[in-house]
């Protein structure tokens, strides 16, 4: 990778020299032929990475090493049971668990290698490249067009109207929302129906030229149709992005997903009941030949 990509999450006032980090190739393969051909050699170094991540809320650990390589142009899953910690991760990966007083990641999460952690990187640009859709949708109530523009601007865009307006076409295009808003750019955000308000949210979120996009739960509050036409959306957004998506909808896991997380709850010898990640599996094998037994038992329901 190059600078290019990352030099923007440092507040540049404190930043203090180039920062190292892996470069993007793959590791060379290793010469052994018979490696089983099912299973890749290497791992890719994924957009994003985790490394012996522990989230607490004050004293409360609620997640425990977990260990994740999210790639890009693939969309990932979390999924397990309620409480298991899938939203304390996925606000792990862009910094949005800051915003929770209580909040505090421990250990490495890496974006194109650089730790977003790190002394000196701005959440606010982390959040910027690393962007995110909540369960409900939540358009400013501002036209449509203020809606994707105030992204673009929270990005330093000082373009002319026409500019701007390109701008705006291109990312309602790719939430694939324009057919329907084209004429009606300046009425509020709110008069959309929740798909389409969701839809202008992703549009919102991409405006700030992410190349990660995290959801949290983007259909739960959507009916049927509008839910199919959020997943088609993803498949088209992966060819350009990386999405990891949180779902407690594990028919939803298997239709988007290339891989998909299992977390479960393991009660620690105190008593608490901290959140650890099972296994990150190709999504059809997952729900086909799980690696691990308590992921059979919650896939096939025979869990808790
Ligand atoms: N803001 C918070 N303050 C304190 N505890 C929290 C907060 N958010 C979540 N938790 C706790 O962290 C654990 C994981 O929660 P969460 O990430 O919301 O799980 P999931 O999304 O899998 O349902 C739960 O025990 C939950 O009660
Ligand atoms: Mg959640």
């Amino acid at each position: 990778m190059t600078n290019e990509t990352t030099k923007d999450l440092v507040d540049v006032s404190s930043h203090e020299g180039p920062v190292e980090t892996p470069s993007a190739q793959p590791p060379a393969l290793p010469d052994d032929k018979t490696a089983v051909a099912t299973e890749p050699a290497v791992e890719r170094d994924g957009v994003i990475q985790t490394q012996n991540m522990d989230i607490y809320y004050g004293s409360f650990k609620a997640v425990h090493d977990v260990n994740l390589n999210f790639q890009f142009n693939e969309i990932s899953a979390l999924i397990g049971p309620s409480g298991c910690g899938k939203s304390t991760v996925l606000r792990s990966l862009n910094r949005m668990n800051d915003l929770i007083p209580t909040a505090r990641t421990e250990g490495v999460v890496t974006y194109h290698g650089e730790n977003i952690y790190a002394p000196g990187v701005d959440p606010v640009a982390v959040r910027r490249r690393i962007g995110m859709v909540f369960q409900k949708p939540n358009p400013f109530p501002k036209s449509i067009y203020q809606n994707i523009i105030w992204g673009a601007k929270i990005n330093g865009f000082k373009g002319s109207k026409a500019e701007a307006d390109d701008l705006v076409e291109n990312a309602l295009q790719q939430a694939a929302i324009w057919d329907e808003v084209k004429d009606k750019l300046q009425e509020s955000g709110l008069s959309l129906s929740g798909g389409q308000q969701q839809r202008l949210c992703i549009a919102r979120a991409i405006a700030t030229q992410p190349d990660v996009v995290l959801m949290d739960e983007p259909c739960s509050a959507l009916d049927p149709i509008a839910t199919l036409r959020i997943e088609e959306l993803m498949l088209e957004l992966k060819q350009n992005y990386s999405i990891i998506i949180v779902t407690h909808n594990m028919q939803q896991a298997a239709r988007v997903s290339d891989k998909t997380a299992f977390f479960n709850i393991e009660l620690s010898n105190e008593g608490q009941r901290t959140g650890e990640l099972v296994e990150f599996t190709p999504t059809d094998q997952l729900f086909t030949a799980p690696k691990e037994k308590a992921t059979e038992d919650y896939i096939t329901g025979r869990f808790g």
